[in-house]
């Protein structure tokens, strides 16, 4: 009956809904991305070429939709540089018929992305980038000299001194992008900020709310955080009300930057994202980087072409443009990672060895630790009583709001001149807390994580004395204060503390493989710093900004894998100066197998919580950029290694003609998937015994390499060879790891070993996991 009952509810629900929808549009309409394969053409490719793509696409589309004009009419993109297929505004009707035509490898309904930072409240969330990338690299890669670096983000703030082209060379003659922003107040383009475009067709038609200008500029911050993370200039004094004081520089300071401008609001849809990938690769980009995904990790690798990151990327490759994306902040769980195709690099966010502590003093003289980047001062050692914000509700809010600190939800009459405590979350910027409790009369505020945050906290520009403690500390706080009538406690100013013990470690928010989606590949690649990361920002005030606080700062500290992924950006523009006949996957290579897994104590990297990581967590390690210059040895991929990839996987030679202009053919009998070249091995599901195989290219002087292995618990492994001699440089050689499980230890999940190849100067470092089943 119950049951009964509810499922009337919901159909009367649908029919609500249905109703409304109905009433208001005749045919349901939304953009989809009708996707072709690649262009025969490259860069070279005359506008007659790209014009006759396009009379291509309106053609297809009016074999289904009748008229050439309907056609025109509903097509907004026409991709004809080199991702081949279009954006059309349909009905779903005609998008399953496009789908059964026979040149159509996909057609993909439009999704929105989102922007990989761990926002509190604009600029808010908090580092730098600074000492992580030391001299020498950037002497070998001429810091980044001539590299064109495109960062497809949510646009840039030009006026901030990370972009100015002071000193800089002319614009390398091979680049054919520009600044078509012609706004009013639209991005010009200078001999450092070499071009910038904006994307919001898709968005104006699946969400037109979240275009506030028609510009490239940035007015949320991220991109001008992301892109001068990758390649601001060196700039001295940067800081943050005073924090994390000192030179401000981006990984490959000399680069050029390109920005294309495709997420609006903290959202970036599909064919702008797209859009945006074709761009920057037809302008000729090197390096491209994207700090956002989707939300959640695609269901399986036969999905791969009905998502915008993963198919601009693979075409990005195929032109030998590198991508470097992060990995998504829905961590600590397991397979939250996305990005995840093998043709990119995805990045873990670590912690820096920065921290920015104060001291909570209890009544009873108890200490708890504290973080914040709050420094005034709550009146030397006078106690101040503390209240749960929860027993502080007004009338007019529910006591989870009034404990989630809420915008007018505390009584002005209970908190004024108090220290008021209130949880994380609720959706609540955290920042705005602080606001709230300032606003009814707080002095200061203690900002308690929830069990389910565990022990992860953020150091945040509070508006008023505050500190954030771990939920450990919270319980400690809670008996404290029932265990007296009049709780009371001090906030000491917080301070800037380097060379933090136990770094890095990885952000409990990064997240986490193995890839659900392509449990072949370990995800993700390598970790770089994403916690309390100091930038360029936006100086941008909304007018209909709603919230109080209206202070801005040149820089702001910021934390997410949308920061780490920047500085494996900035490192790989750093590689493709100083080794520029180097493919994307020989860089990538060359940034992983160099990488570090032990934290500055010598012991492994942890994770924030003081656990032991895994490299599910870090992939190959933290990155290490001065010795990714001269890794000695490299795992390459070509496009075709990609293509019999996609074979194994179970894509058709079809299929695959259309991405190759007919160029590749799926061998008779593919490959395993773990055979691709990979500088990692999974075996996610080892039956028995297996062979995988691989091959290194020399990249350095002659040599002859050993191999020195850690099987995995509970799995025989062997390496067959395991001397290899390389006589010239760009020489290939092949070996074989042998992996069997051992009968008595099975059943214990992933476990986690390596394979090091070294010739006594060059260390060859791959991560070999296998999840054993029988
Ligand atoms: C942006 O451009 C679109 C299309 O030209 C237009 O419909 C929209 O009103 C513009 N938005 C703003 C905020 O100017
Ligand atoms: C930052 O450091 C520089 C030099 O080390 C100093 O001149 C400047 O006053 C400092 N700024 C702040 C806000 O502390
Ligand atoms: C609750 O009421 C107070 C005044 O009575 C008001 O200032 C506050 O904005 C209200 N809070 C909410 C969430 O509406
Ligand atoms: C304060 O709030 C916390 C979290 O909501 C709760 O666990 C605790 O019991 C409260 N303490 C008092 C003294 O109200
Ligand atoms: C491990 O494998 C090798 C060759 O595959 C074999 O010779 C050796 O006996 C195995 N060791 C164990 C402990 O099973």
């Amino acid at each position: 009956m119950a049951m009964a009952c509810r499922a009337l509810l919901i159909l009367a629900a649908v029919l609500l809904l249905c109703a409304a929808e109905c009433h208001l549009v005749h045919a349901w309409k939304r953009s989809y991305v009708v996707y072709l394969g690649a262009h025969p053409y490259g860069r070279e490719a005359t506008a007659e070429d790209h014009a006759r793509a396009t009379e291509s696409h309106h053609e297809l589309l009016a074999s289904v939709v009748g008229s050439k004009q309907a056609a025109k009419d509903a097509i907004f993109y026409s991709y004809n540089k080199n991702i081949n297929g279009f954006a059309a505004y349909l009905e779903e009707e005609v998008a399953t018929q496009m789908a059964k035509h026979p040149d159509v490898l996909t057609v993909m309904p439009s999704k929105m992305m989102k922007l990989h930072t761990t926002r509190s409240w604009g600029f808010m969330d908090m580092e730098r980038d600074g000492q992580v990338l030391p001299d020498s690299i950037w002497n070998h890669g001429k810091f980044g000299q001539n590299v064109i670096i495109a960062n497809l983000d949510s646009g840039i703030w030009p006026e901030s001194n990370s972009f100015s082209d002071e000193g800089m060379a002319p614009v390398p003659k091979r680049w054919k992008g520009g600044c078509t922003d012609t706004a009013k107040y639209g991005v010009p383009c200078n001999k450092k900020l070499i071009g910038a475009k904006y994307f919001n067709k898709d968005m104006l038609l699946s969400h037109p709310a979240a275009v506030e200008h028609n510009w490239t500029r940035d007015t949320e911050g991220h991109g001008t955080h992301t892109l001068s993370t990758a390649a601001g200039r060196f700039v001295p004094r940067a800081n943050l009300f005073g924090y994390a004081n000192g030179t401000a520089k981006g990984g490959a300071p000399r680069a050029r930057v390109a920005v294309y401008k495709v997420c609006w609001n903290g959202e970036c849809a599909t064919a702008d994202v797209i859009a945006g990938f074709e761009a920057a690769v037809h302008d000729g980009a090197d390096v491209i980087s994207v700090s956002f995904g989707v939300d959640a990790p695609l269901a399986d690798a036969s999905s791969f072409f009905h998502e915008a990151v993963t198919l601009g990327s693979l075409h990005a490759t195929i032109h030998g443009v590198a991508v470097v994306c992060s990995g998504g902040n829905s961590g600590p769980f397991e397979d939250t990672v996305v990005n995840s195709a093998p043709w990119v690099t995805t990045v873990a966010a670590s912690t820096v060895d920065r921290d920015f502590p104060d001291q909570v003093t209890l009544g009873n003289n108890a200490k708890m630790r504290g973080i914040s980047l709050e420094a005034s001062d709550l009146h030397s050692n006078k106690l101040f009583p503390v209240i749960n914000a929860s027993s502080a509700a007004l009338p007019n809010c529910t006591v989870h709001h009034a404990t989630n600190c809420a915008t007018g939800c505390l009584d002005p009459a209970k908190v004024k001149g108090k220290i008021v405590v209130c949880v994380r979350g609720g959706d609540i910027p955290r920042v705005m807390k602080g606001m709230t409790v300032l606003n009814a009369g707080g002095v200061g505020m203690i900002l308690a994580n929830g069990e389910m945050d565990g022990n992860d906290i953020e150091a945040d520009p509070h508006v008023l004395p505050a500190t954030m403690i771990t939920y450990d500390e919270a319980v400690s706080l809670y008996n404290y204060m029932s265990s007296t009538s009049e709780p009371a406690a001090n906030i000491s100013p917080s301070k800037t503390e380097l060379g933090v013990k136990n770094s890095p470690s990885i952000a409990a928010f990064s997240a986490r493989g193995p890839s659900g989606t392509l449990p072949y590949v370990l995800k993700p690649d390598v970790a770089a710093p994403g916690v309390d990361i100091l930038a360029a920002f936006t100086e941008y005030v909304s007018p209909t900004e709603v919230a109080a606080d209206k202070r801005r700062s040149e820089y702001a500290i910021m934390s997410g894998t949308s920061m780490a992924c920047p500085h494996v950006s900035g490192v790989t523009a750093l590689l493709k100066a100083a080794r520029p006949d180097w493919s994307p996957a020989m860089m990538r290579s060359a940034i992983m197998t160099t990488a570090r897994t032990q934290d500055n104590t010598g012991k492994p990297m942890r994770e924030m919580d003081g656990k032991e990581a895994t490299p599910f967590a870090y992939g190959s390690g933290n990155v290490h950029p001065n010795r990714a210059v001269d890794p000695g040895l490299v795992y390459d991929i070509t496009p075709n290694g990609y293509f019999t990839f996609l074979c194994s996987l179970g894509f058709s030679t079809k299929d695959l003609s259309r991405l190759s202009s007919g160029k590749f053919t799926c061998p008779a009998k593919p490959p395993p998937m773990e055979d691709l070249n990979y500088p990692s091995i999974v075996v996610p599901a080892l039956r028995r015994r297996m062979t995988i195989r691989r091959r290194l290219k020399n990249v350095g002087r002659p040599g002859t390499y050993r191999a020195s292995w850690r099987a995995p618990f509970g799995v025989n492994m062997t390496v067959d060879p395991t001397v290899l001699i390389f006589e010239k440089a760009g020489e290939e050689k092949e070996f074989k790891v042998k992996v069997a499980s051992e009968k008595e230890k099975l059943g214990r999940g992933y476990v986690f070993g390596k394979i090091v190849w070294s010739d006594g100067t060059h260390y060859v470092r791959s991560p070999v996991v296998v999840n054993a089943l029988d």
